[in-house]
This record gives structure tokens, sequence and C-alpha cells, in this order.
């Protein structure tokens, strides 16, 4: 549901904001917790704009449609489920677990990797960032167990690089070497941990890894376990290449 322009119930656009069940709304108006702008009285089933209504005073989170950028602490773990740990999600006010649609990550990051994570409810987005027809590139920047051979560039570039267990070999990536076990790899696709398993083919070890891009978004002055919106307006609909991060907004 896009709620930012057109009118809809206000029970149905508090319910899918996650500020509360959609019977609560009656007791909430009746308290003067939810209001009007132009102090027009309400009822649940009054059609409303998503930016007429206030909640506590407040205007209301981000409607359906938004884009997370996130700084992923390493520990955190990429999925809905309680049962594995701390997640991303807890990082989020708690309410927008309760938003429908929901809100996803777009790919995912290892437990034990850091870095640049988005987060949609955008379905339409999140496939076209995740689907491999459209090779968004991502850099990693991993520290190794073993100094390099000295020729994993050339095998990453070529595009024959083979994963254990899988049948087609690695799209061509691009590796920069900083120091002897120190890079930045570029890659366009989203295999399973497949920065780890690319150095294990070389006969390496990834000990730490980092995401810093993700097509041309960065994380800027973002820190560890932070994260900012993307509004509507800023996320382009053509090329995931040109997302651009506009400014901090902490909720
Ligand atoms: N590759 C990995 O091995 N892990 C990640 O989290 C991302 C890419």
């Amino acid at each position: 549901m896009k709620t930012s322009n057109s009118k809809v119930r206000l029970d149905k656009l508090l319910g899918s904001l996650g500020y509360c069940a959609r019977r609560e709304v009656a007791a909430l108006i009746k308290d003067g917790i939810v209001t009007h702008t132009e102090n027009l009285p309400l009822k649940p089933d009054t059609k409303v704009l998503h930016e007429e209504i206030r909640f506590k005073g407040e205007p209301l989170d981000p409607p359906s449609g938004m884009v997370i950028l996130m700084y992923k602490p390493a520990g955190l773990v990429c999925s809905h489920d309680e049962g594995e740990g701390r997640l991303v999600y807890d990082l989020l006010p708690p309410r927008w677990r309760m938003r429908d649609p929901k809100i996803s990550t777009i790919g995912r990051l290892d437990k034990d990797t850091s870095g640049l994570l988005l987060l949609t409810d955008d379905g339409a987005l999140l496939h076209r960032l995740t689907s491999p027809k459209h090779k968004v590139p991502k850099v990693y920047e991993a520290t190794l167990d073993r100094p390099l051979n000295g020729d994993e560039a050339a095998i990453f570039a070529s595009g024959t690089l083979m994963l254990h267990g899988e049948k087609t070999p690695c799209l061509p990536s691009k590796l920069t070497i900083l120091d002897d076990t120190h890079v930045a790899l570029e890659i366009t696709e989203g295999r399973y941990h497949q920065v780890r398993r690319m150095f294990a083919a070389v006969g390496n070890h990834v000990t730490a890894l980092h995401r810093s891009h993700f097509g041309d978004l960065r994380l800027g002055d973002l820190k560890e376990g932070e994260y900012q919106i993307l509004t509507q307006e800023e996320i382009p609909n053509e090329s995931p290449m040109r997302l651009q991060p506009i400014r901090n907004q902490h909720l």
C-alpha cells in the first residue's frame, strides 16, 4: 500500500505502519494521541492523507515504499527469525516489525559480515536490486588469513572460478590488493557466502569481511548500527546504480 499521496482509512493507515491494531484506533483518537493537523474530527474509518495525521503530536513514520541504508555491525543476523540471535531489525524502531508490507533486507550479509545493508518494504525494488539480471556491483573489503599468492586477481577476473558444489563459474570480478592480507573485491553476483567461498577456492580464508559499496551507495557518515532513510523521490526508478544517500535521518 502506498500511503503517501492517496487517502486511506485512518485505522488501515495506522495499522499498516505498525502503530496499533485497527480496533485500537477509536481509543487513541478519544485520548488525543491520534490527531489531525487541522484539528478536524477523526473516526477510525475517516479517509485521510498520511501527512495529515499526527501520533502523539509527531508526523507519522515514512509511508510504504521506503528504503533504509544501514551500517550493519558484525554479529547481527539478516533474518526475521527471532530464534537466530540478534537481528538487523532490532536496530529499527520496534513498531516497524508490525508494518505491512513488511520490511526485508535487500539480499543478505552473513552474521559475521559488517557494512552496507539495504532494507525495503518495496517488493518490486527488492526484486530489481537482487535480480542477477541487474548485476549491481558490490564491493567487499576482506581481511585474509594468509598472504596472497599473487594470481588471485587474474583468477577472479577470468570468469572461470568454480565454487565448491556449484555448476557455473563465478562472473568476472575485480580484486584490488591493498596489502598482503587486505583486499577489496567487486562482485556483481550474490551467491551464498560468495566472497568467503571465492577465497576458499584459491586456498585462503577470510577472517573479516565488510561491504563498503552497493551500486553507487556508500556508508558516508553512518556509524555502526546506524541507518538512514532514502525518501521516495530520492530513489531512482530505473538504474539502481544511481541510488544516492541524501541525508542522515535517525528516527
Ligand atoms: N560474501 C560473503 O561471503 N559473505 C557476505 O556476507 C557477503 C558476501
